[in-house]
């Protein structure tokens, strides 16, 4: 993926092993605004070898009409190793999968109670049949620790510093089943809300922010027309790991700002709300 994890895991993969390293970086269509073109940008400029698949259409098409938050997870995880899997046969020799897991994602996968709370795509997932031995050098690390590696290589702080965003990305924060559609309206009303964090100076001090579309429409009312339209809410969290995370106290006039931008500029949006919920017992993404 394209993530924090991921970018440190190949920055320091690419040091051992230069030019025998390929990193692949699959599109399923749910990343945020102009992300791909954005990752693979950084990609080339870090000097990493870098194929970009945007398998987009096909993962819409395997998500068509499905609801449930651990089945979404289910057919990406499934669609990523796929994907993945046709990538890879097509260099010549391989041997090694390295993937950017860390250690709270393994926590949050394990069945501990005989409960998984969300089943994180890339732990676990790898089928037999790839036949790869997997390599995973920041296994035992929290994200802070990955944070501390990255500078440590070098790395710019806009990469380093950027915000977790998880592997299913935007399918986990449309409640109910995924369209082009939906996707492109939470991806305005996202970049709306990051840029503006930005802007404010707040990026550096919540932990992750995004916003979430709910699948409720509701009354408004734009000029003399009344309107039947989404609701989205606004999730910002300050934590140190993401096993425990506290909602974020952004300032009224940040929010008030937002909330008419987005209103104002993303079609098919007349409410706005902010997730005033911690974890626990709320959980960070809203599936
Ligand atoms: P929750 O929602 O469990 O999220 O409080 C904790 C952290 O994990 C991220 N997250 C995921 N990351 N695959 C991932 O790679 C997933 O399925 C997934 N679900 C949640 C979430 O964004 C937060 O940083």
């Amino acid at each position: 993926m394209g993530g924090v994890d991921s970018s440190v895991a190949a920055v320091l993969l690419n040091k051992a092993i230069g030019k025998n390293l390929t990193c692949i970086f699959v599109d399923h269509g749910m990343l945020r605004k102009n992300e791909f073109t954005n990752v693979l940008h950084d990609y080339e400029c870090l000097g990493l070898n870098v194929i970009g698949v945007d398998a987009s259409a096909r993962f819409f098409g395997e998500l068509a009409g499905v609801t449930d938050p651990e089945q979404k997870r289910k057919i990406i995880g499934k669609g990523f190793i796929d994907v993945f899997d046709e990538e890879a046969h097509k260099i010549q020799d391989v041997k090694w999968l390295a993937q950017g897991t860390i250690y709270p994602d393994c926590i949050e996968s394990l069945s501990i109670t005989g409960t998984v709370i969300k089943s994180h795509h890339n732990v676990g997932g790898l089928p037999e049949k790839m036949n790869l031995k997997l390599c995973e050098p920041l296994r035992l690390l929290f994200k802070d620790e990955v944070r501390r590696v990255g500078r440590e290589l070098g790395m710019p702080e806009h990469l380093i510093g950027r915000h977790p965003f998880p592997g299913p990305g935007l399918a986990v924060r449309i409640l109910g089943d995924i369209t082009p559609e939906k996707v492109r309206i939470l991806q305005d009303a996202d970049d709306i809300f990051i840029q503006g964090l930005r802007d404010w100076g707040l990026y550096d001090q919540v932990w992750q922010a995004g916003v979430i579309l709910l699948p409720v429409q509701s009354v408004g009312v734009m000029g003399d027309e009344r309107t039947y339209e989404r609701a989205v809410a606004l999730r910002a969290v300050t934590s140190t790991d993401a096993m425990t995370a506290d909602w974020a106290h952004l300032p009224y006039d940040f929010l008030g700002k937002i909330s008419n931008d987005i209103i104002n500029r993303v079609k098919g949006v007349n409410r706005v709300t902010y997730d005033i919920s911690s974890k626990p017992p709320a959980t960070i993404e809203w599936e």
